[in-house]
C-alpha cells in the first residue's frame, strides 16, 4: 500500500471505530459482592459513568444516561469540570483524553470460588493506540472489590502520564466524615475523624520508602454522620502500594463526593514508551451498612482468605531480643537467651539487628548495613550453629533483615557510592545513618536478590525473616535513571520491592515473615500480600498499644498485628500480656530479668494463647465494643466463625465506672458459658463464672471485672 491508501485505510478504520462507539446503546455493568453493588453504565454516549455503588440495588430499567459528573474515572481535557483520574499527554502533545467504551468481559476466578473479575476496554476515538482497562475484581464471601486501570500505549510514540488514579469512586451523601489514620514513630495509627467540607481534602505521603510513617494509606468515609462501630454506611479503603500515595476527596458544586485514590501524582510523572501498559495499584474497597465494624470484619475475612501469606496458618510465638539486648550480644548471651525460650512457651526466636558486619560490626545503628556477612566476633560458629542451637533447645529461628540499606560506615559503600538514592550537587542527608540503596539499578537488584540467598539458602534452620526498612527517602534522585526519567524512581522502586519480596515468598514458602519499617512505616495491601504479620511499633508500651493496635485493626486482622509483651513503660505484667494476646502474641525482654513466677505467669499465657485464644483471634470476627478514644478503656470481642465460641478482651485506661459490655454477634439461641481466663496468679476473678443464651447475654451483658487503671481482663464465651 502506498502512503495515501495507508492514511485512507486509516481514516476508514478510525471513522467506522467513531459510528460504532455513539451508535451503541447505553449499558448497565453490575460489580456484585454477596451485600453490595457497584453499578456502572456505558451511557449511550460511550462515557462510563458510575450509578450506584451501596447495598445491593433492586433490578430496575436501566438507565440511560448519566451527568458528566458522575463519570468513573474521569479523564482531564475534554469537558469534565473536576479533579480527573488521569491526565495524559500523548504523543503529539494533545493534553486532553476522552474515553469511550469499547467491550466488557466478566469471568469467574477458576482457581478462586466467588471471585469475579470484570474488565472494562476505555479507547479515545481520536487516539486509537490509546487503551485504558478498567478491573475490577470483587470477592463475594467478603464483600470486597478490589479496583485498578491498566493503561497502554499504542501511539507512534511516547506519552506521558500526569494523574492516574487507581479508581475514583463516586459517594451521594448529604454530610461526608472522613477518618484516616496518621501517626509517627512510636505513635503509629491514631485515627482522626473530620466532617469534609466542600473542595479537595487530600491524605497523602511523599516519604518514598517507609511511605506510611505519618499516614497509612487507609481511609474510612462515613456517609451517615460520625462514623459508628455497628451501624450506618461507612466506606473504606486500602490502598495496596508502599510508596507515595494520595487520596484526593472532592465535593462538587451538588455535593457529590468523589474519592480519587492512587499513587500520589506529585513528582510522578511517567513517560510510557509505544508497546507499554502501566498497571496502577489496586484499591481494596468495601461498602457497609454495619459501620466500622462491618468494614473490619470485610477487610479481615478478605486479608485472611486473600491479601497475606498463609492467612489460615497459625502465626508461632516469637521471642524476639530487639529490646533485651538492642546489638549487644555475643552467641554465649543468644544461646542463654535461647535457653529459657521454651520454659516462656516461644516457638521460634527471632535474631534481630547487629548479627553482621565485619570491617564496620553492626554494634550500633551507625554502622554494617550493607555487609550482610555473620560478624566473626560475635557469633564465631556462624548462623548455622547458632540456628542449630536454637532447634536443639526446642525452638525455631529466625533473622532481621534490613536488604534495602547501606550505612556510609560499610564496605558495601566504600566500593559503590554511587548505588544510593541521592541527588547530584547536594550533600548526603542522612536517617538513622543510613542511605536507601538505589533499586532501579540492575546490580542493586541482584545484590539485595544475594542478601536473601546468602542468608536462606545455606540456613535451612532460619524459617521466620523480619523485613526492616528505617528510613525516608529525603533527595529522591537515581544516577542510574536517565534525567527524562528522575520521577519514575520512587515507582519503579516499589515494583523492584515487590520482586524481591515475592522472590523471598517464593523461593522460601516454609520461612515465614514480618513486615518492619522502624515499627509500621510501610503497611499495606500491597507489601502484606508477601508476609504474615507487621510490627506495628517500637512502642511496646500495652497503654499505647491499645490505641496503635485499635487503629490498626481497622484494616488489619488480628495475626497480622505483632504484639509482643515487654517491660516498656514498666504497666503490670498481667496488663502487658494480656495487650499482646489479642494480636499475634510474642515476647521481647531477656527473661532471665524476669522472676521465676513472672516466668510461669508468661509461659502460662503463651500456652493458654496457642490452645484457647490463637484459634478464635486468628480466624475470628472482630467487634470493638468500647473505644480507648471514646473513654478511658477499650473493649475488644473476638466471635468463631461458626458463633460457638467468643472472647472479650477489657483493657481499663483510667478508673470510671463503666456500664455492662454487651457482646455482639453471638447465636441468640444457643447457651454460653462465661467466665474469666487468664487470671492472675492465686487471683480469683470478680466474675463469677455462669450460662446464658446469646439473646440474653447480649441484651443484658455483664459488668467488668475490673476496678482500677491499668486492669486487664479476658473473658471467654462457650457454647455448651
Ligand atoms: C527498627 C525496628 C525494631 C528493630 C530495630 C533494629 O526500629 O522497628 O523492631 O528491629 O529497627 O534496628
Amino acid at each position: 500500500m502506498n502512503k495515501r491508501s495507508v492514511s485512507a485505510a486509516l481514516l476508514l478504520l478510525f471513522l467506522a471505530f467513531h459510528i460504532s462507539l455513539f451508535s451503541a446503546p447505553a449499558r448497565q455493568i453490575s460489580i456484585g459482592t454477596g451485600n453490595t453493588e457497584l453499578v456502572l453504565l456505558a451511557g449511550k454516549d460511550g462515557r462510563l459513568y458510575q450509578l450506584h455503588y451501596g447495598a445491593a440495588s433492586p433490578a430496575g430499567k436501566p438507565r440511560q444516561s448519566a451527568s458528566r459528573d458522575d463519570e468513573a474515572y474521569p479523564q482531564y481535557g475534554n469537558g469534565f469540570l473536576h479533579e480527573p483520574a488521569l491526565r495524559v499527554t500523548h504523543a503529539d502533545g494533545n493534553t486532553s483524553t476522552d474515553l469511550r467504551y469499547v467491550s466488557h468481559t466478566a469471568a469467574d476466578d477458576p482457581a478462586r470460588a466467588g471471585v469475579t473479575h470484570t474488565r472494562i476496554e476505555l479507547a479515545d476515538p481520536a487516539y486509537p493506540g490509546f487503551r485504558v482497562a478498567l478491573n475490577y475484581r470483587a470477592y463475594a464471601a467478603e464483600n470486597i472489590i478490589e479496583q485498578w486501570a491498566e493503561i497502554t500505549n499504542n501511539e507512534p510514540g511516547a506519552i506521558t502520564l500526569s494523574r492516574y488514579a487507581s479508581a475514583a469512586l463516586v459517594a451521594k451523601s448529604t454530610a461526608y466524615h472522613l477518618t484516616q489514620i496518621h501517626g509517627a514513630y512510636m505513635r503509629e495509627a491514631s485515627l482522626a475523624e473530620e466532617r469534609l467540607a466542600p473542595g479537595i481534602k487530600i491524605l497523602d505521603t511523599k516519604l518514598g520508602v517507609r511511605a506510611h510513617q505519618f499516614r497509612a494509606p487507609n481511609f474510612i468515609l462515613s456517609l451517615d454522620g460520625p462514623a459508628r462501630e455497628e451501624t450506618g454506611r461507612v466506606i473504606g479503603g486500602a490502598l495496596a502500594w508502599s510508596g507515595n500515595f494520595q487520596f484526593a476527596f472532592e465535593i462538587d458544586n451538588a455535593n457529590r463526593l468523589r474519592a480519587l485514590c492512587g499513587i500520589n501524582p506529585f513528582a510522578s510523572e511517567y513517560i510510557l514508551a509505544p508497546g507499554d501498559t502501566f498497571a496502577t495499584p489496586a484499591l481494596l474497597h468495601t461498602f457497609s451498612t454495619e459501620g466500622r465494624g462491618g468494614m473490619s470484619r470485610n477487610f479481615h475475612r478478605w486479608a485472611r482468605a486473600h491479601g497475606i501469606r498463609d492467612g489460615a496458618k497459625p502465626r508461632p510465638v516469637l521471642l524476639n531480643n530487639w529490646e533485651a539486648t538492642h546489638c549487644d550480644f555475643d552467641e554465649n548471651k543468644l544461646i542463654s537467651l535461647f535457653e529459657g525460650a521454651r520454659e516462656v512457651g516461644a516457638d521460634l526466636f527471632l535474631l534481630d539487628d547487629g548479627w553482621f558486619g565485619n570491617k564496620y560490626p553492626r554494634d550500633n545503628d551507625r554502622a554494617g548495613l550493607g555487609d550482610w556477612e555473620v560478624c566473626r566476633k560475635k557469633l564465631p560458629n556462624g548462623l548455622t550453629h547458632l540456628a542449630d542451637a536454637a532447634i536443639a533447645r526446642g525452638v525455631a529461628f529466625g533473622i532481621w533483615l534490613e536488604p534495602e540499606m547501606v550505612n556510609p560506615a560499610s564496605e558495601l559503600f566504600e566500593k559503590h557510592p554511587d548505588w544510593v538514592i541521592t541527588q547530584p550537587k547536594r550533600e548526603l542527608t542522612y536517617g538513622r545513618n543510613q542511605l536507601i540503596l538505589d533499586l532501579t539499578r540492575p546490580e542493586v537488584r541482584a545484590f539485595e536478590r544475594s542478601i536473601i540467598d546468602n542468608t536462606l539458602a545455606p540456613n535451612p534452620g532460619i524459617t521466620y525473616v523480619k523485613w526492616d526498612c528505617n528510613r525516608y527517602v529525603t533527595q529522591p534522585g537515581s544516577s542510574h535513571l536517565p534525567a527524562g526519567r528522575q520521577s519514575h524512581l520512587l515507582i519503579d522502586y516499589q515494583h523492584h520491592l515487590y520482586d524481591l519480596m515475592r522472590h523471598m515468598a517464593e523461593k522460601y514458602p516454609g520461612v515465614m515473615a514480618m513486615l518492619c519499617s522502624g515499627g509500621s512505616g510501610r503497611v499495606d495491601y500491597g507489601a502484606m500480600r508477601h508476609f504474615h504479620s507487621f510490627w506495628p511499633s517500637d512502642n511496646t508500651d500495652p497503654h499505647q498499644r491499645v490505641f496503635i493496635q485499635w487503629g490498626f485493626s481497622q484494616f488489619f486482622p488480628s495475626n497480622t498485628l505483632s504484639a509482643h509483651v515487654t517491660n516498656m513503660g514498666k504497666k503490670p505484667l498481667k496488663f502487658a500480656i494480656d495487650v499482646a494476646l489479642s494480636g499475634a502474641f510474642g515476647i521481647d525482654r531477656d527473661i532471665s530479668r524476669w522472676t521465676p513466677a513472672e516466668r510461669a505467669q508468661v509461659a502460662a499465657a503463651s500456652k493458654l494463647y496457642r490452645e484457647h485464644i490463637r484459634p478464635i483471634t486468628a480466624d475470628g470476627d472482630l467487634y470493638r465494643l468500647a473505644s480507648p478514644y471514646d473513654q478511658p478503656r477499650a473493649v475488644l470481642e473476638y466471635v468463631s466463625q461458626d458463633r460457638a465460641a467468643a472472647l472479650v478482651f477489657i483493657y481499663n485506661l483510667g478508673e470510671v465506672a463503666y456500664p455492662a459490655i454487651k457482646p455482639l454477634g453471638l447465636d441468640p439461641a444457643k447457651t454460653y458459658r462465661v467466665r474469666e481466663i487468664n487470671l492472675a496468679p492465686g487471683a480469683t476473678s470478680r466474675l463469677k463464672p455462669y450460662a446464658a443464651d446469646g439473646a440474653t447475654l447480649m441484651r443484658d451483658g455483664f459488668a467488668a471485672p475490673l476496678r482500677r487503671s491499668l486492669e486487664s481482663a479476658i473473658i471467654e464465651i462457650t457454647a455448651e
